[in-house]
């Protein structure tokens, strides 16, 4: 009988987790374990009830409860798990570095090289090694050397395999992705990790190229996609200047087959892990490779996005006859977008600092972040004494929509959760001072419903305000 092939996973994060659970329940002859150092989260993955997982993906609790201890296995025992790989993933965190050269632009790559260091020192025999965490290119070569310093060079190829689901659909986007990029040098070593997916993607969905191609084309596409909705964003100030609607607008270019209809919602400001993280740390890379047109490029896709959070608040500010001191505001939603839990770079973090450097009272609602990792948010943008105006009760999680907009003289609503569509308006209305203002940053509901039932109402991009 064949040996079972092994699949070790280091971080059990937003990436590791949903991808190694779809890995086991494609592939059950393969045997895929999970570490993570934070012990709190491999105790939160193991948990009998699946409604306690540290990630929150439509669907993922029902393909973890079917695999789990079956071939899928999350553990803190980092070094068992390395030893025994044939293919160990890298999906750690990879965020913007605070510090030193580089700082709030370049990759912070401790961790990565920790984990290079730490397979070095673990493994005995062959093995793969693929890069699943967005990285800067060339960073494999900073992997393999740090193997060959240890003498670890020879049996060890190092691939590329970004990812690129989304949050929030990322069990259907790993289950139907529209392809699987690997890049590496060794075409055995592509092949191996190729079969993984093989298991239940069309071969000619399955890209092979260079490594630095694969590295690249991570950074890339999110550039492009997070380009598209700056570009759009900047649009809807425009339509707020001249009449025009920006849905209008963004349905008449879409239709235009060359350039599509996604990525073309005009928002309160993309967030997420990745889109200003990437593009920080590619202008970073055209900086460093003596490329400063092409940085600033990018660098505005970023800056449109900061202009956009930032007019949203100035927006809520100025309708609310410039002072909103003391005034409660009702936020709705304070994930980056709708099903997930994740916060990091919510636009909703920066729309809720303005208002608080503004002395307003938030009372917030989101089905699916507590106030603990909203208090951690907001000291991490500058709200330093958010804790204190917690106790104080300035700052409010509440447990439904309707008590958080209970005597609000504003409703914000900044992350497009479904169960918004179908709030009770006129019950919001009735429980608010007048005139009830209500700022759609999302474009999640019909504004002239909202008109009707009274609100001062205002959508982003819709119309001269
Ligand atoms: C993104 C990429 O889509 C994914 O391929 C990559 O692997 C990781 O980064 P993610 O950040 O999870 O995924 O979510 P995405 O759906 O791309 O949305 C990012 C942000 O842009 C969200 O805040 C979303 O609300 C916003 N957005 C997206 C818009 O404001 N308008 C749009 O039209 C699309
Ligand atoms: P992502 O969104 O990329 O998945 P997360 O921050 O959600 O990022 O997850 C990354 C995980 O990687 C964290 O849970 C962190 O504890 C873990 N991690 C980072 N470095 C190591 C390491 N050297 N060994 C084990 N786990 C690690």
């Amino acid at each position: 009988m064949s040996e079972r092939l092994k699949i070790t996973c280091i971080g059990a994060g937003y990436v590791g987790g949903p991808t190694m659970a779809m890995i086991a329940h494609r592939c059950p002859s393969i045997d895929v374990t999970v570490v993570d150092m934070n012990e709190e989260r491999i105790a939160a993955w193991n948990d009998a009830d699946l409604q306690n997982l540290p990630v929150y993906e439509p669907g993922l609790d029902a393909i973890v409860g079917e695999a789990r201890g079956r071939n899928l296995f999350f553990s803190t025992d980092v070094a068992s798990a390395l030893k025994s790989a044939d293919i160990i993933f890298i999906s750690v965190n990879t965020p913007t570095k605070t510090y030193g050269e580089g700082a709030g632009e370049a990759a912070d790559l401790r961790w990565i090289e920790k984990c290079a260091r730490q397979i070095a020192e673990t493994i005995d025999g062959p093995a793969i090694i693929v890069e699943k965490s967005t990285v800067p290119i060339r960073t494999a070569a900073m992997i393999k050397t740090v193997l060959e310093a240890n003498g670890r060079g020879d049996d060890v190829d190092v691939l590329s395999n970004p990812e690129f689901l989304a949050e929030g659909t990322a069990m259907a986007d790993l289950a139907d992705p529209d392809r699987v990029l690997i890049g590496g040098e060794n075409p055995q070593a592509i092949e191996k990790l190729v079969s993984v997916y093989e298991h239940w993607v069309p071969r000619d969905r399955i890209l092979t190229t260079n490594l630095w191609s694969s590295e690249l084309s991570k950074l890339t596409a999110n550039a492009f996609l997070a380009q598209r909705v700056s570009s759009i964003n900047s649009i809807s100030a425009l339509c707020e200047e001249t009449g025009a609607d920006v849905g209008e607008v963004a349905r008449a270019i879409g239709s235009d087959s060359r350039i599509g209809p996604k990525f073309l919602q005009a928002s309160v400001g993309f967030g997420g892990s990745c889109f200003q993280k990437d593009i920080l740390n590619l202008s970073y890379l055209c900086d460093y490779f003596g490329l400063p047109e092409v940085a600033d490029y990018w660098r505005s896709v970023v800056k449109m996005n900061n202009w956009q959070k930032h007019r949203f608040a100035q927006r809520i500010i100025k309708n609310l006859f410039n002072t909103v001191a003391d005034k409660r505001i009702a936020i709705l939603g304070f994930a980056f977008k709708k099903d997930t839990n994740d916060t990091r770079e919510a636009a909703a973090i920066y729309v809720c600092r303005d208002l608080l450097i503004e002395k307003a009272h938030l009372a917030i609602y989101d089905p699916k972040v507590s106030l603990e990792q909203l208090i951690t948010d907001l000291e991490y943008a500058g709200i330093t004494d958010a804790r204190e105006r917690a106790e104080r009760g300035e700052i409010v999680m509440t447990s439904d929509a309707y008590e958080a907009t209970e005597q609000a003289h504003a409703v914000a609503l900044l992350t497009e959760w479904d169960e918004f569509k179908d709030l009770d308006y006129q019950r919001v209305y009735e429980t608010m001072p007048k005139p009830a203002h209500f700022f759609d940053g999302r474009r999640l509901l019909d504004l002239g419903h909202l008109r009707k039932i009274g609100f001062t109402a205002y959508s982003i991009g819709s119309g001269i305000q």
